[in-house]
């Protein structure tokens, strides 16, 4: 089984991209989805952030708004509620493999947005990096509800450049001309990873 990691910078199109792979038979891990799951109301993260930040705890779930807040309050509490996270996202993660291996699957997909960042393109087999012109990109990401140019700047800079992330993939995924074309795309890279 291949395990394939997905990845480029925000608005690139990684879960439109992610989707197209599920659609010829890729399981997929979403990493953003798997920390939603833990801050969800009944999730692992909540009793834990209750206990430290209880005016973070809205409904039962974790208000990733108010969190934040506390997070830039003092660098030390990501540093904290990260060493939890992490081990928390690792054992959804070997979950996620074993289920795909008892599904027979031919390959895996990671939706990593920060793939290259944290050195996880040494734990798979190829990485897909999706891209956009800039142009584009910022398109896209403007257009969502709550966005600022000020939340935009500060997502980028903590990627790394698209140009470098095209340069260490292994292969790239033009997400700018279309749907088909990225589906054709996918289809193509799919076959080209499962021979080599
Ligand atoms: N191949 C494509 N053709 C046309 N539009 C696309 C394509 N891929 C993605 N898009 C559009 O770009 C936008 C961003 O896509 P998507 O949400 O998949 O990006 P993402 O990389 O997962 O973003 P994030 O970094 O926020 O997770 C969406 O509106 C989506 O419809
Ligand atoms: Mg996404």
């Amino acid at each position: 089984m291949k395990i394939i990691g997905l990845t480029g910078s925000i608005g690139m199109g990684k879960s439109t991209t992610a989707k197209m792979f599920a659609d010829l038979g890729c399981p997929v891990f979403d990493a953003d989805a798997a920390v939603h799951t833990l801050y969800a109301k009944g999730g692992r993260a909540v009793p834990l952030i209750r206990a430290v930040f209880p005016d973070v705890v809205i409904d039962g779930a974790i208000d990733r708004k108010r969190l934040g807040e506390h997070m830039r309050a003092d660098p030390l509490n990501l540093k904290v509620l990260e060493s939890f996270i992490h081990p928390w996202v690792g054992e959804m993660r070997v979950e996620f493999l074993k289920d795909a291996q008892a599904s027979n699957a031919k390959a895996v997909i990671f939706d990593i947005p920060l793939l290259f960042e944290t050195g996880g393109d040494a734990r798979v087999d190829a990485t897909v990096v999706v891209t956009a012109p800039a142009r584009v990109q910022r398109e896209r990401v403007m257009s969502r509800p709550g966005i600022t140019e000020a939340l935009f700047q500060m997502i980028l800079a903590k990627q790394m450049p698209d140009a470098e992330k095209r340069r260490r993939a292994d292969y790239v995924i033009h997400t700018d001309h279309g749907l088909e074309a990225a589906r054709t795309q996918v289809a193509d890279i799919l076959e080209r990873i499962l021979h080599t």
